[in-house]
């Protein structure tokens, strides 16, 4: 099946069945791990600060995003049975200082607060690899508040790239849960889709806004590539998957930045739509705010398709522990039953 058409099979938002649970998402972006979330059925609402990325939310998603800066006691949506998030990533980056909880930009207490508060069946958060490294008594301190609120927590690093989306992404999951928990199986173990899977015409197109590197740009990878005896050009390769998409290699940073090179030799930036196919955003979703602003939500995002198979194993989770509710409902029921007879 083409990449354009197994997105739409997988988050097409227009035909999918509600499944009676709700999710609160915290510090949502643009909406790419509740667009995961929604496509397996659930309601979500959304909650984030910079009003470009709620704008972005509101319009593609069912669920809305509340523009809202976040604070620890803040009045949530009541009930919601799943609380899912993306705290900041900035305070455990590898590429910056990994000041950790030193940060002000630390979203953990955040976080924790409203899960603590509002006591989901499943709380669910994603970040950066970096929180296991310079901060990772941070990480054990976070695992073991959630489990001092009664919760089996698990965690792992997954590979995007195993799920569908055409791009190399390691990211940390972490799930608090009181029933049975499987992380979900990876799709294409064997065989990743690739950037030029993804991309597809757009690859070489040239169109009137399309940005080229300029000569010396150019004339600074070459230099950046013989210091670093870079093997592999940091090109975009058509024929394997992307590395990580990045605010930052979307943005700029000339020795980072995500580009492809045509055959006539020039190569060119990335656009926005190109990185949200990098990212698995099906075509009709629509970024809203200037091109960096644009950028930065996308880099940020939970790629949708990883989402999707996230939500599902949530979903599981939650049926299973209704199941096992109902059964217990049934003993009692039949013991009182008993009795009465
Ligand atoms: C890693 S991104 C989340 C990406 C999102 N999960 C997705 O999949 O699209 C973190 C987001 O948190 C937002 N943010 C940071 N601090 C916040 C706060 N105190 N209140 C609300 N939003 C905040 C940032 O603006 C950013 O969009």
């Amino acid at each position: 099946m083409k990449y354009l058409d197994y997105l739409q099979l997988n988050l097409d938002l227009t035909t999918v069945q509600n499944n009676g649970y709700s999710v609160i998402d915290l510090f949502a972006g643009c909406g790419g791990l509740a667009l995961g979330f929604e496509a397996s059925g659930f309601e979500t609402i959304g909650y984030e600060m910079l009003k470009d990325a709620c704008q972005s939310y509101s319009k593609n998603l069912n669920g809305k995003c509340h523009c809202t800066t976040l604070q620890i006691g803040l009045d949530l949506a009541d009930n919601a049975d799943v609380i899912i998030g993306g705290p900041p990533c900035q305070p455990f980056s590898v590429i910056g200082d990994q000041r950790g909880p030193d940060d002000p930009r630390d979203g953990f207490p955040i976080f924790l607060d409203a899960v603590k508060r509002y006591q989901p069946k499943v709380a669910l958060f994603e970040n950066v690899r970096g929180l296991l490294y310079r901060n990772r008594f941070y990480f054990e301190d976070i695992i073991s508040k959630l489990a001092n609120l009664k919760y089996n927590v698990e965690w792992k690093i997954l590979n995007a790239v195993q799920y569908g989306v055409p791009q190399k992404r390691e990211r940390l999951f972490v799930v608090a849960h009181r029933g049975e928990w499987s992380f979900p199986r990876p799709v294409n173990e064997k065989k990743s889709i690739t950037a030029g899977e993804a991309l597809g015409e757009l690859a070489y197109a040239i169109t009137p806004d399309s940005k080229f590197l300029t000569p010396s740009m150019d004339r600074y990878i070459a230099a950046y590539e013989k210091k670093s005896c870079c093997i592999r050009p940091r090109d975009l390769h058509l024929n394997a998957p992307s590395r990580t998409v990045t605010c930052r290699n979307l943005n700029g940073a000339t020795s980072d930045m995500l580009r492809i090179r045509l055959p006539d030799g020039r190569r060119r930036r990335l656009t926005v739509r190109e990185a949200a196919r990098l990212q698995s955003f099906p075509d009709w979703f629509v970024f809203c705010g200037n091109e960096g602003s644009q950028f930065n939500q996308i880099g940020n995002a939970v790629p949708p398709l990883l989402s999707k198979a996230l939500a599902d194993s949530v979903l599981k989770c939650l049926e299973s522990s209704e199941k096992e509710n109902n059964e217990g409902k049934k003993q009692k029921f039949s013991r009182q039953e008993r009795l009465n007879v």
